[in-house]
């Protein structure tokens, strides 16, 4: 082990050494700040405001023990948290603000490793992404989902049923009162949702990417095996210290691929897009809109979870997991990158059978053959933007229609069941201002409701076009990430109601079907270029100045990349 970075702190006798040093001692053992003892940060996202990382005390505890164990020094360090449920305008908004305060702090303190507790949607990706700019030696242990709540003898889906019966009560089917008798059955343990939404879907990421011990990602937060894989994760980050394994050798171009493979094959959430591409972008690794396209697009779908199928994590977990997954499709995986523990990703799916069939389907019968998200461009998305075929309705992938265009989300709620909206099951609905900078923070509005009108009429799917996000727990043929966004001067803020818009995944194409001289005569926008009226102070400010596109993942411009572990002064 060479020298550890925390001995700039603890390792000198003058004055500061003795300031450093004094301070910490309060009952650690004398030997603790010697030099030879890692120092293992423990970002912990726990929060009584994130409840879906409630837990994460209970097992930053299980974490300590293995730091101990293995010689290292456990020091728990409350991080930003961020819940997605609670916080407005979106949770999306302060993603980079947790992780810009992480980093920060990850640098600024006497760390030589971490372990990263996170969860709920946007605490991987933050704790990634911040530890990916220090670049020191690191392991994510994910909170793991809630155990499967059940109401009326039918599991519920935490999110996704959310979305589903409230549109069964907008449709006349379902009464207010059951509704809301379901929703003490919804959260049924501690943990984070249990669909295959965003949280599910990064701690998949995570594990796919490397990052995770393999096996980890999606054990129940409720399993005590949780318990036992924090600990061991505990212990190896103190190893990652020890042979100066760093986040930067483990996390390489090969694991994008490996991730956006089994983004695909678990049917993830298209918010896993923007997260890669900044964490990508944080490790200096070229990663484009194209590459999941590119490589993820003709993966099978093998997972049968919600939203788009059937079970929840539990049952994934029961199953086999996302080793089992990923030996189903071993031979689409870069065999190269290597995991925290050292060895290939690949080592680990020689033993990694299927459990249940039903949950996880064997390739040469996959629920659907080609599961990736897709790319589409044209006029509407010169940057790109996607679609998830894997959750759309199969008649809806190729569409031509009239569009209904809502210039703000309460701009949609004030007229979505208006009676004079002049809507059809074939019209497209177009929902701007929801971009990073025009929300701003990208909320997660695109998957917007249908009319009530049309419910009752038995439609349940249209075509939807958004420059927002769309919950992972949600569903339908939902054109999202538009770049640029309207308030970036995309075209999307020229459309007009009656305007066609053609939408052809199968070609990869999202087009405006309006004469250029149209086009040029309504420049400049009347709605939201012009209207967009930037906040004036604070992260806000700071993050409308400086945000990018989703297309690059929607970091700040001067976020990307890294500036290593290195403090140049001292604070004495
Ligand atoms: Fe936290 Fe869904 S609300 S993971």
């Amino acid at each position: 082990m060479e020298g550890l970075r925390s001995s700039e702190w603890y390792g000198s006798e003058d004055r500061n050494g003795y300031l450093h040093r004094a301070w910490m001692r309060r009952g650690v053992p004398s030997n603790a700040l010697s030099g030879e003892r890692p120092q293992i940060a423990i970002a912990n996202t726990a929060s009584d405001l994130t409840p879906c990382n409630l837990h994460l005390d209970e097992v930053a505890e299980s974490v300590k023990h293995g730091v101990y164990e293995a010689g290292g020094i456990p020091l728990n360090l409350p991080v930003v948290s961020l819940g997605e449920t609670l916080v407005r305008p979106t949770a999306m908004l302060w993603r980079n603000m947790a992780a810009m305060a992480m980093e920060e702090m990850f640098r600024a303190n006497p760390i030589d490793g971490l372990v990263l507790l996170g969860g709920c949607d946007k605490t991987i990706p933050a704790l990634l992404m911040a530890a990916a700019s220090v670049g020191i030696p690191a392991v994510v242990v994910p909170g793991g989902p809630m155990l499967n709540g059940t109401f009326r003898g039918r599991p519920l889906g935490c999110g996704t049923d959310v979305w589903r019966l409230s549109e069964e009560v907008r449709a006349g089917n379902l009464s207010q009162e059951s509704f809301l008798r379901s929703e003490s059955s919804m959260i049924r343990s501690k943990g984070h949702c249990n669909t295959m939404g965003t949280a599910s879907t990064m701690a998949v990421m995570a594990e796919a990417l490397g990052t995770t011990l393999p096996g980890l990602a999606g054990t129940p937060a409720a399993d005590a095996r949780l318990l036992e894989g924090a600990h061991e994760s505990g212990r190896l980050a103190v190893e990652l210290v020890q042979e100066g394994r760093t986040i930067g050798d483990v996390v390489t171009a090969g694991s994008f691929t490996n991730a956006i493979v089994a983004l695909a094959a678990v049917g993830g959430s298209t918010n896993a897009v923007v997260h890669l591409l900044a964490i990508a972008g944080r490790l200096g690794i070229e990663l484009s809109l194209d590459d999941f396209d590119r490589v993820g697009a003709a993966v099978p779908l093998l997972v049968n979870l919600q939203p788009a199928g059937e079970f929840l994590m539990e049952d994934l977990f029961r199953a086999g997991g996302l080793l089992a997954v990923l030996a189903q499709v071993r031979d689409l995986l870069d065999p190269t990158p290597i995991t925290v523990t050292g060895r290939p990703l690949v080592d680990y799916l020689t033993d990694a059978p299927v459990w249940d069939e039903t949950v996880i389907t064997p390739r040469d019968r996959p629920l659907l053959p080609d599961a990736g998200i897709a790319v589409l461009r044209g006029n509407l998305a010169p940057h790109g933007a996607i679609v998830k075929p894997a959750a759309a309705s199969p008649h809806l992938l190729r569409h031509r229609g009239p569009a209904v265009v809502f210039d703000s989300v309460e701009d949609l709620h004030a007229r979505i069941d208006s009676p004079d909206l002049e809507v059809t099951a074939g019209s497209v609905l177009v929902l701007r201002g929801c971009g990073p900078m025009g929300y701003p923070g990208m909320p997660e509005v695109a998957n917007l409701p249908l009319p009530q009108r049309l419910l009752q009429e038995g439609v349940r799917d249209m075509v939807r076009i958004c420059d927002g996000r769309m919950s992972g727990t949600a569903y339908g043929t939902v054109v999202l990430h538009v770049a640029p966004e309207a308030a970036a001067g995309g075209l999307l803020a020229l459309v007009q109601d009656g305007d066609i818009i053609e939408l052809d995944v199968a070609n990869r194409t999202l087009h405006l079907h309006v004469p250029e001289e149209e086009i040029a005569r309504r420049r400049p926008p009347q709605t939201l270029v012009d209207g967009f009226a930037a906040p004036r102070r604070g992260w806000e400010r700071l993050y409308v100045d400086h945000v990018q596109q989703a297309d690059t993942g929607a970091d700040l411009d001067f976020l990307v990349g890294a500036t290593g572990p290195g403090v140049a002064r001292e604070s004495h």
